[in-house]
């Protein structure tokens, strides 16, 4: 595959052989060919409309959300991020909602019945003090109050934090709260709040602000991030920092944006069983990350992110021990867009830290070395 902007895959990625990364990953990761290689002229064709039409869609719902840009930040600045969310916070809601083609409430939902069952057993083992839930890269609250939502019908209760750098996006967190909390969170028992803090730097090993909050080690059971990957600035440093701040056998689930895999294409409902990856593809690099992520959304291509976590690895001085992410769950899948359309993929990778042994460690760095060229080689 071409480059696909900051994080993104390199045709000239390095050998990912890894028995931990499923085959049609590697694949993927290691040459994946440009579209128009695949198909026929004719069918290079259509998918060049398609593509027009896609790319007047999304420039239309950049001048519909005041957001038009002339050109994309492939490697988005701090300043750009958070002008970006300034600008859109109040009306981030309906235009992630409209951008997603309302996918982003069932995203919210599924990660929230993913740590509930984790967070229950947690209080189960330790009932002395409820589980910290960090939700980070939280926006307008809007994942948050969801998990809570189903953890109050689960009857769990935990602390939850919400964190974002962007003051605006947080600054509308209370409008969220007040707008669903009444019905969602009247049975929700647990503490809920709001802060200011750096998802890249949780620890403040990079900074020491006093405008933001920062995190103890083995402070928290579980990390939720929904769309929030691509915005993180040294994404290995900031995971290795979010592994320190989980506690033992702490969960992290993220979810986030992932380039298309052709063996996993999906269909589209006029054609019941065919699939065309190339179309896939073609809209992930020429419209989604250019037009949708990086213009419209300030954000980089998290994908080859999100492979990492599970080779992220730190070692506690001490202890003297190892630890890593054991990888619980990984799902990719392209979802519906508007009109059915086959063109939004996602990913959601499931881990819990663990102790490992100096070996697994070793193998663990040899991986995430490897992955990191290709985010050199990509960026
Ligand atoms: C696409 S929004 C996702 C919001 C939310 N997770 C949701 O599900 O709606 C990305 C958010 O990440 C925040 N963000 C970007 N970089 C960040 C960082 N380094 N630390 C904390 N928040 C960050 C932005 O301010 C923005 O609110």
């Amino acid at each position: 595959m071409n480059q696909v902007g900051n994080g993104g895959v390199s045709g000239k990625a390095a050998d990912f052989e890894s028995e931990a990364l499923p085959a049609p990953i590697v694949a993927l990761l290691q040459n994946q060919r440009p579209w128009w290689q695949t198909v026929s002229p004719a069918e290079t064709f259509v998918i060049r409309l398609g593509i027009i039409v896609l790319r007047l869609l999304a420039t239309w719902l950049q001048l519909r959300l005041g957001v038009w840009r002339r050109k994309s930040s492939m490697v988005p600045s701090r300043s750009f991020v958070d002008s970006t969310y300034t600008r859109i916070a109040r009306r981030y809601a309906y235009a992630h909602a409209l951008t997603t083609n309302g996918r982003d409430a069932w995203w919210r939902r599924e990660v929230a019945w993913e740590v509930a069952p984790f967070l229950k057993r947690r209080l189960r083992e330790r009932p002395t003090s409820p589980p910290v839930l960090l939700d980070l890269c939280t926006g307008t609250g809007l994942s948050l109050v969801e998990v809570l939502r189903i953890l109050a019908l689960e009857n769990v209760s935990v602390k939850a934090i919400g964190i974002d750098i962007n003051e605006a996006m947080l600054g509308e967190t209370k409008n969220t709260v007040a707008a669903y909390g009444r019905d969602w969170l009247s049975d929700y028992s647990g503490t809920l709040e709001f802060a200011r803090a750096d998802a890249s730097d949780l620890l403040g090993r990079r900074t020491r602000r006093a405008d933001l909050q920062y995190f103890e080690p083995c402070s928290v059971a579980c990390i939720t991030s929904i769309c929030g990957t691509g915005g993180l600035t040294e994404p290995i440093e900031s995971f290795r920092q979010h592994l320190e701040v989980l506690d033992d056998e702490g969960m992290i689930v993220v979810l986030d944006m992932h380039c298309p895999i052709p063996d996993l294409a999906s269909t589209w409902p006029p054609f019941h069983r065919q699939t065309w990856p190339a179309f896939e593809q073609a809209a992930w690099e020429e419209v989604t990350v250019p037009d949708v992520l990086q213009k419209l959304w300030a954000w980089c291509d998290p994908t080859l992110f999100l492979h990492a976590i599970p080779f992220v690895t730190i070692f506690v001085d001490s202890s003297g021990h190892h630890y890593g992410f054991r990888l619980l769950s990984r799902q990719i899948r392209t979802e519906p867009w508007w009109f059915g359309l086959p063109v939004m993929s996602m990913a959601r990778i499931v881990a819990q830290k663990t102790r490992i042994t100096p070996d697994e460690a070793r193998l663990k760095k040899e991986t995430l070395r490897r992955i990191q060229g290709a985010l050199r080689e990509g960026g």
